[in-house]
């Protein structure tokens, strides 16, 4: 299994957002975490389509697009063209969630379910197989800087367990307060993507990238 780390660029600094996105490339960060928020979903805005292409043309990372968007499948062609590889959906944002999924992989594009803290694990289970990746939320969505909610472990041991079980290479990311001082927790769970946004970006980005490269080659 590949350990990935997937800083979010949320907690950039974004007047220096070129520079510090470099330092986390070139420190081993594999993934680029992508933060779309709509005001309706969730209460807060981000950024769209525009940022992304920009960078896009700038970054080898791949491009992992976290849409917090209601009805999110009016977006996914628009995402595609500024240059996701990953789009990861909430499984609460969609009428037709596997309608939604089809439409990532029409775009030719790696598919994401994500899930809510409130949501419970089993209810990613129809979609595992049609899927690349589970991202399980320990946070509530909307917000940087919030503190890990610890049930998130039992969720994705469990997710870990119902993917084996339907003999799945299934990757599994975890998103929200993720730190040096408890990511081994998450890895030891099951979960083998790590976003990462205010420990990586608070601070210097490259070193902290380093810190956690160094934790996650532990585990390959
Ligand atoms: C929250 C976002 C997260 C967030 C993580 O809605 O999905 O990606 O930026 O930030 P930290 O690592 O600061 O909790
Ligand atoms: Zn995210």
């Amino acid at each position: 299994m590949n350990y990935i780390l997937a800083p979010s660029i949320l907690a950039a600094d974004f007047k220096e957002l070129g520079n510090e996105m470099k330092k986390t490339e070139e420190n081993g960060a594999e993934y680029l975490h992508f933060d779309v928020m709509d005001g309706m979903f969730v209460p807060s805005i981000s950024f769209g389509m525009p940022v992304l292409a920009s960078i896009h043309k700038v970054t080898n990372q791949v491009m992992d697009v976290h849409l917090m968007v209601q009805e999110p499948i009016r977006y996914i062609e628009d995402f595609q063209k500024a240059g996701a590889d990953l789009v990861t959906i909430h499984l609460e944002a969609c009428r037709d969630v596997k309608e939604t999924i089809e439409k990532i992989r029409l775009c030719g594009l790696k598919a994401g379910l994500s899930i809510c803290p409130e949501t419970e694990a089993e209810a990613v289970k129809p979609y595992l197989k049609d899927v690349d990746m589970v991202l399980v939320m320990s946070v509530h969505p909307g917000f940087g800087g919030q503190k890990f909610i610890k049930e998130s472990l039992d969720k994705i041991r469990k997710i870990r367990q119902l993917a084996d079980e339907q003999g799945l290479d299934l990757d599994i990311e975890v998103d929200g307060g993720i730190y040096l001082s408890n990511v081994r927790e998450v890895l030891e769970a099951g979960a083998n993507v790590i976003v990462a946004g205010s420990a990586v970006f608070g601070g210097d980005p490259g070193k902290n990238t380093k810190d956690f490269m160094e934790i996650l080659r532990e585990y390959e």
